[in-house]
């Protein structure tokens, strides 16, 4: 069944004004739209997103792990429930819609459902999931990691730069993360249906191809390097340059070693080197310790899990060079998931009733669908960013585009709501480019 959405009225100036009313709630003294996990902007902005969820007729509680869950009751509230959402916390110096838009507009669709008489089977679950974007404990999708069952006591461990650990970090959220360990999130019977996520693209395929929406075919693996290069330290006024064991250079080959890495890499795969810290302050000793951050992508599983042995050799060549030891610390932040094959044709399908045209798309970013995939056939939906850009104040998605997403989101949302997925798993190897 599918009802006419794209018939069901205007998407509203209501929807522009909730993405200004919560880019109101950012971080003083920072760029752009600043509201990081467990900062005081971002406490304060998911009281005014729970509002919101609330004035959209939702049922709202917030979870175990801090995630802010909408419900829409179904006509059979027993059935597995279809879930849709984002996140609503920001990179330092970050914009208004990476993640908004998949919060924001699924509070319209609701709209729209509701305008357009459509009652579903199951419950929908809006989720503003706690905590997407990477954070000082080098671990991002905080609040969804934990649904999928997937946050561990080792992640509660992490500490960020000044040794506070993210047990501690969530505590002063208001979470309690003893409880959080216990909490078994969507596993088991509470699986849901199928989760569904509108995104901003981020990248700038979707507006050089002039096409309003991309259905994503697969999320990127990212795997995390922290690299600390030890010398030795001295005055850097006497000691001759050739007689030196100077961390700081060491760590420079390696920024450029990850580059070449990036540019070596397959369609969609990057490295980048994000943060250096010299442990000593003072600006006339050789650097003796220096800790490097940074991070490879690639949609390509068999480039990426040859990164780490290739980035071993390399940095180490060039670090003996310099006589400079080098220690490399790898993480992965999330593996390659594919995007469900029913869910991206059901999109599709959605996009291309309503006449609109569509591409399937990678993605570069990572996102909550990555662990909802792990519980559910997962799909994601792409609309335009201006000039491409995101992470950056500049960040733009225009109002014409949300109200695409929003109307696909919408639709394939009572498609799923109907759809049964086969028993055989919900990704096949289809490719991902
Ligand atoms: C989040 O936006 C990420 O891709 O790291
Ligand atoms: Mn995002
Ligand atoms: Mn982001």
């Amino acid at each position: 069944m599918s009802v006419p959405l794209s018939d069901a009225g205007e998407i509203t100036g209501s929807l522009n004004a909730a993405i200004a009313g919560l880019s109101e709630f950012h971080t003083p003294g920072r760029q752009g739209w600043t509201r990081e996990v467990f900062s005081e902007s971002y406490l304060d902005s998911r009281r005014w997103v729970q509002a919101q969820m609330g004035a959209a007729g939702l049922e709202v509680h917030r979870d175990a792990a801090g995630n802010l869950v909408g419900r829409l009751a179904g006509r059979n509230p027993a059935a597995p429930a279809l879930v849709t959402g984002s996140h609503t916390d920001t990179v330092d110096g970050g914009g208004r819609f990476d993640g908004v838009v998949g919060v924001l507009g699924a509070l319209e669709a609701v709209r729209l459902l509701r305008e357009s008489g459509t009652v579903l089977e199951r419950d929908l679950l809006v989720v503003d999931f706690l905590g997407e974007e990477s954070n000082a404990f080098g671990l991002s999708c905080l609040g969804s990691r934990a649904l999928a069952g997937e946050l561990t006591a080792a992640d509660l461990a992490r500490t960020d730069y000044s040794g506070k650990t993210l047990a501690a970090a969530y505590a002063d959220f208001g979470v309690d993360p003893s409880a959080l360990l216990s909490f078994a999130g969507w596993t088991g019977k509470r699986r849901p249906h199928a989760y569904l996520e509108l995104h901003v693209e981020q990248g700038p395929t979707l507006e050089a191809r002039g096409l309003p929406v991309g259905i994503v075919t697969a999320i990127t693996g990212i795997e995390r390097l922290v690299a600390s290069f030890t010398g030795t330290p001295d005055h850097a006024g006497t000691r001759p340059m050739d007689d030196r064991r100077d961390a700081m250079v060491a760590a420079a080959e390696a920024v450029l070693a990850i580059r070449s890495e990036g540019c070596g890499a397959p369609e969609h795969g990057v490295a980048t080197v994000t943060r250096l810290e010299n442990a000593s302050r003072s600006p006339n000793v050789v650097p003796s310790l220096v800790r490097l951050h940074g991070e490879v992508r690639s949609v390509d599983e068999s480039w990426l899990s040859g990164t780490r042995s290739r980035l071993a050799a390399e940095i180490a060549a060039r670090a003996a060079e310099y006589d400079v030891e080098a220690d490399l610390s790898w993480s992965t932040d999330n593996t390659v998931v594919r995007a469900s094959d029913s869910v991206q044709d059901l999109a599709g399908d959605a996009a291309s009733a309503a006449g609109i045209d569509w591409m399937p798309i990678p993605s570069g970013a990572t996102h909550d669908a990555v662990h909802m995939a792990a519980l559910a056939p997962m799909g994601m939906i792409f609309i335009p960013s201006a000039n491409g850009k995101s992470h950056c104040p500049e960040e733009f998605t225009a109002t014409d585009h949300i109200a695409t997403g929003v109307r696909v989101l919408a639709d394939t949302l009572v498609r799923l709501d109907q759809h049964k997925f086969s028993t055989t798993p919900h990704t096949t190897p289809r490719s991902t480019l």
